[in-house]
């Protein structure tokens, strides 16, 4: 890890201990903006040898994670959320479409939840969105992207609910 990047990880964890709600997530995506806008750190974290999904840090007591995505060839996610945790997506690389969505039915009897959408905008390079717990959102990308994004807690251990556009 980076001296940047340990120190990044040591803010959010201090930013996390004094508010674990909405304010303390926008302070860190203010601080991870920053970190986005710096080339040499972008360079350094997420590089064309980072697989999709690469955990950076894991907080051993708090949960939460950074995390560094190198993604190759254009996909469109469907509408989720993460179920108990909240994210933070920042674009490195290259651009996200994303889309937000209203919650129109929970997933129930193994069907999935509804999903309206209600916003398409674009994640560019230096840019960083909370998506706070039960926050529906799909990601498109139209060709390679890199991220360095956050989860609340580690969703490799989370089961997640599926979701179908309405
Ligand atoms: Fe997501």
């Amino acid at each position: 890890m980076s001296a940047t990047l340990e120190q990044f990880a040591r803010d959010c964890r201090a930013i996390l201990q004094t508010d674990h709600g909405p304010n303390g997530r926008q302070k860190i995506r203010a601080q991870l903006e920053k970190l986005l806008r710096d080339p040499q750190f972008v360079e350094a974290t997420v590089t064309e040898k980072t697989p999709e999904r690469h955990i950076l840090y894991e907080d051993p007591d708090l949960g939460f994670c950074i995390l560094a995505h190198n993604y190759s060839s254009a996909k469109t996610s469907p509408p989720h959320d993460h179920g108990p945790s909240w994210a933070i997506y920042g674009q490195a690389k290259g651009e996200t479409e994303m889309t937000d969505y209203a919650r129109v039915a929970d997933p129930a009897d193994g069907k999935p939840g509804k999903a309206k959408p209600l916003r398409t905008y674009k994640l560019t390079p230096g840019v960083a969105h909370v998506y706070n717990e039960k926050d529906l959102h799909s990601p498109t990308r139209n060709g390679p992207t890199r991220l360095i994004r956050l989860e609340g807690l580690n969703m490799d251990r989370i089961k997640r609910d599926k979701f179908e556009a309405v």
